[in-house]
């Protein structure tokens, strides 16, 4: 990973500006851990879903919706992992286990462009076959998961922050580098490192905003490409030449792009977001 001058924040200083750092959930632990061993593992993860109610009921609606398109109906959670995969499983679990903490003083806002920007990422990784999808749609999920603590830190003034950043004015890093003294970059890779989460994974949170400085540009410009393009307060996806240059993939066309990942997505929401 380069080195960037705001990462000589001492870390000690934002475990103490900081300090509610929420531990990961444990369904989603439990998820990551069974997953380690493929012959156990699909059986231990039944386990896990059939445990949570509202887990197993939405998994099984996401499973026969358009968004897979399996021609079979499936009833039971066994057949649903079965046919899914452990990986597609555990990213569902991962993305509803992850909700409560992350619509926290009540905005949806984190959940709902996190779920669009996984859905993207893995879209993308497919197309351009850059990394495995299922990789890249937890990539998506979590880049913006240091979002939660400037939220939680302060939430009326990190409303403020974005809604000044959404008004295009003024770039929301440098904003909350100067309302916070730290970003949510910064703030997300730290919470990656302490959920002990996959390298990779932190060095894209880290730089998902600018993967020229990152050392594995590609991968990370996928979640770059995803959140640009899942922002529709950006009338046209806009991506910056030092990023493109650097990249191994070329969206040809951005605007259809966006529609098929516009429309996958709101499926995705809308099967996981039913009360049950
Ligand atoms: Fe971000
Ligand atoms: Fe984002």
């Amino acid at each position: 990973m380069m080195n960037n001058p705001q990462d000589k924040i001492d870390p000690q200083k934002l475990v103490e500006e900081f300090k509610d750092i929420p531990p990961m959930p444990n369904v989603m632990v439990k998820a990551l851990s069974v997953i380690k061993n493929p012959t156990t593992g699909i059986a231990e993860l039944a386990k896990i879903m059939q445990a949570d109610q509202s887990i197993s009921t939405k998994t099984i609606s996401l499973v026969n919706s358009a968004f897979y398109g399996f021609r079979q109906q499936i009833t039971s959670i066994n057949k649903a992992l079965v046919i899914l995969g452990m990986m597609k499983a555990k990213n569902i679990i991962m993305s509803l286990a992850l909700k409560q903490m992350m619509t926290a003083q009540g905005s949806r806002d984190l959940w709902e462009h996190s779920i669009k920007c996984a859905v993207a990422s893995e879209i993308i990784a497919k197309e351009y076959k850059v990394i495995n999808p299922d990789d890249a749609f937890v990539i998506g999920f979590l880049h913006d998961i240091g979002k939660m603590l400037l939220n939680a830190k302060n939430p009326l003034k990190y409303s403020k922050v974005r809604y000044l950043a959404q008004q295009g004015n003024t770039d929301l890093i440098e904003l909350e580098d100067s309302q916070f003294g730290t970003n949510h970059c910064i703030l997300g890779a730290f919470i990656s490192k302490k959920w002990q989460l996959p390298v990779i994974l932190t060095n894209c949170i880290r730089y998902h905003h600018d993967p020229s400085q990152s050392s594995l540009p590609t991968v990370c410009g996928i979640v770059y490409c995803a959140d640009r393009l899942v922002k529709q307060t950006m009338p046209s996806p806009i991506f910056e030449t030092k990023v493109l240059n650097k990249l191994d993939f070329t969206i040809s066309d951005p605007s259809t792009l966006r529609e098929t990942i516009l429309a996958k997505a709101s499926i995705f929401l809308k099967e996981i977001s039913s009360p049950n």
